[in-house]
């Protein structure tokens, strides 16, 4: 979603904004812009379109704006389309702002400044925001910033110039995330680290309620009653590697060649003396074993790892799991309350539905465990318990490494459970837990030949459709595999439990159809291969996703990547979902998609 910028030092920074708009590229937009302190006033330069193509021609056919002090954006619409117009930075020449999330009740405000005599050009709720500002400010910037936030409401941050200031950078936020960052002779705001990793890593996470004021030497905080506040100041271990494409085509290939090492991250540390030990995050076998139900709550691919997490803690731990998609939960009046555990899942920590279900079942009086990658993010600060997935930034819009982590923490914590519930013994225990830390090794092998998910993109390009079906952990995996090919590929694609097409489904396939099998589960493979012999007999094209030593009959299969079989089933998901990642992506390399940055999507979606 929208990317927020902000440059403050000795170097011109017109080419700075744009380098740190880049590295924002991938949380989705579709107009940026960049608005610098230059001779004396506020000089906006801003484009729809990509970019390269939109912003920087621009700049090139007008002239970069000369000047030290700037703030930029990219816009990903929400009030109003995407356009020239109604990109960011708006302002009047006097005061320009950018802004990241939704005001919500911008319809009033701006009636009454029309009342006083404002005229709107933009469609935005931004723009409300900036009138806001003018209508207030009388030459104290945090006095008008003060006055102006009291009657927003919603989720915002705010990047704000003044053109009476001309070395200065104004941030605020409230919900949407954003960042102070400290340089040498040269301060940033940002809204998030990869922005800004090449300059720094040394950052203050503004919190809602505070108000930054920087110049290239200094970064001063207060509160809404402008007191001076003091705050600690992080260090992101993301190093700059961590964010660039290390010589792989796309991030997302790259992301997928980390899993191996990223699993060990996570999980090596919350193993203790071969068992796991997740004392740390602050879960204890006496916690886990008071529970009487567990919610896994989350959206899109977190979603399906808590599916893959359901399917693991009830088969061994026997506890009733329910996991729901976010956007359902916070409106279905759940049956959650005291003695539950609700699971978030979220890559980026700030998915606007998944936090309003975390406060929610909060409010239930349920404890809530967040599982989340991106450090200090607003589901990380305001869960009970908190267990930090370790994959380094992911830049690709589809997740990848990411649901990898999200997977190894639901095993890690499903043993734990299983062993505090006594439903399993410690031998048993250590033995599911080395089987986890195999997985990396696993997945390296797989990873050391792509030729055959290559083939396999190959056969689905012309696809108008497909299916992907599974039972048990394979209908789950189905789930993200079908996810992972529509979002990047723009097929259309449905996952199905297998047993279930018969019931409607089984009526689309037609000749060629497509139709990846999932059938790595040998306690259901038989019951597979039926459901798979329906779809085949009535002309579908299908590729199984199966175990190498089985071999399938062309009555059955056309085509199979094969995983090794020696994998345990209970673990088999970890290894199974690769091919689905690389078939995913080599389909969209093969259409000639924007495999990183698919369209309409954006990669931290903080508006519901
Ligand atoms: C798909 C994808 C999305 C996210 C979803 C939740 O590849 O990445 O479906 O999983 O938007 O995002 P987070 O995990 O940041 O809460």
């Amino acid at each position: 979603m929208c990317g927020i910028v902000g440059y403050v030092g000795k170097q011109q920074c017109a080419d700075i904004l744009v380098n740190a708009l880049k590295k924002l590229e991938y949380r989705g937009y579709d107009s940026a812009g960049i608005a610098v302190h230059s001779e004396g006033k506020i000089k906006t330069v801003k484009a729809k379109g990509k970019i390269a193509e939109g912003l920087e021609a621009k700049l090139t056919n007008e002239g970069k704006p000369v000047g030290t002090c700037g703030i930029a954006h990219t816009r990903w619409a929400t009030h109003g389309e995407p356009s020239d117009i109604n990109s960011h930075p708006i302002g009047n020449g006097k005061i320009t702002i950018v802004h990241n999330g939704i005001i919500e009740n911008y319809r009033e405000i701006k009636e009454f400044l029309i009342s006083k005599g404002y005229v709107f050009e933009s469609e935005t709720d931004t723009e409300t925001v900036a009138k806001l500002l003018d209508y207030y400010y009388e030459g104290n910037p945090k006095d008008a910033i003060i006055s102006a936030l009291n009657d927003i409401e919603g989720a915002y941050a705010l990047g704000i110039i003044f053109k009476d200031f001309p070395e200065k950078i104004f941030a605020v936020r409230k919900e949407s995330p954003l960042i102070v960052g400290k340089g040498n002779g040269e301060n940033f705001i940002a809204s998030d680290m990869t922005a800004i990793l090449e300059h720094t890593k040394e950052y203050y996470l503004l919190e809602y309620g505070e108000i930054a004021e920087l110049d290239g030497e200094n970064i001063v905080f207060c509160d809404m009653h402008k007191t001076e506040i003091t705050k600690e100041l992080s260090v992101a271990d993301w190093d700059l590697d961590a964010a660039e494409k290390g010589g792989y085509e796309h991030f997302m290939l790259k992301e997928i060649h980390e899993q191996p090492e990223v699993i060990k991250t996570t999980i090596n540390p919350r193993i203790k003396d071969g068992m796991p030990d997740l004392s740390e995050c602050g879960i204890t076998p006496e916690k886990l074993k008071k529970y009487n139900k567990i919610f896994v709550v989350a959206c899109g691919t977190a979603m399906h790892a808590g599916l893959v997490g359901k399917y693991v803690i009830e088969k061994i731990a026997r506890v009733p799991v329910d996991v729901d998609i976010a956007s359902e939960f916070r409106y279905r009046d759940p049956i959650v309350s005291e003695g539950d555990l609700v699971i978030i899942i979220s890559q980026s920590g700030e998915t606007a539905d998944s936090l309003a279900a975390m406060r929610l079942a909060k409010k239930l009086g349920a404890e809530t465990l967040a599982i989340v990658n991106v450090k200090g993010s607003s589901i990380a600060r305001e869960a009970d318990m908190l267990i930090y997935t370790h994959a380094g930034p992911e830049i690709a819009v589809a997740s990848t490494k990411a649901y990898m982590v999200q997977i190894a923490v639901m095993y890690l914590l499903a043993f734990e459970i299983a062993f505090a519930m006594g439903k399993i013994d410690e031998a048993e225990c250590r033995r599911l837990t080395s089987l986890l830390r195999e997985t990396p090794d696993v997945i390296e092998k797989i990873l050391e030949d792509t030729e055959d998910a290559q083939y396999i993109a190959s056969q689905l390009i012309t696809a108008d459709s497909l299916l992907y079906i599974g039972r048990g952990l394979d209908y789950a995996l189905s789930m993200e595999g079908s996810l992972k090919l529509k979002e990047i590929s723009y097929i259309h694609s449905e996952s199905y439990a297998a047993g279930e097409l018969k019931h409607g489904t089984i009526s689309l396939i037609t000749d060629n159809m497509p139709v990846i099998a999932v059938a790595t589960q040998t306690d259901l493979f038989d019951k597979t291969i039926s459901n798979i012999k329906e779809v085949k007999t009535r002309g579908a094209k299908v590729i199984m996703v199966c175990r190498e030593g089985y071999n399938p009959d062309k009555d059955i299969a056309d085509f199979k990547f094969g995983l090794p079989d020696d994998v345990e089933n209970l673990i088999m998901p970890m290894a199974a979902v690769v091919p689905l990642q690389l078939i995913a992506y080599y389909t969209s390399v093969l259409r000639g998609n924007d495999v990183d940055k698919p369209r309409n999507l954006a990669k931290s979606v903080t508006v519901e």
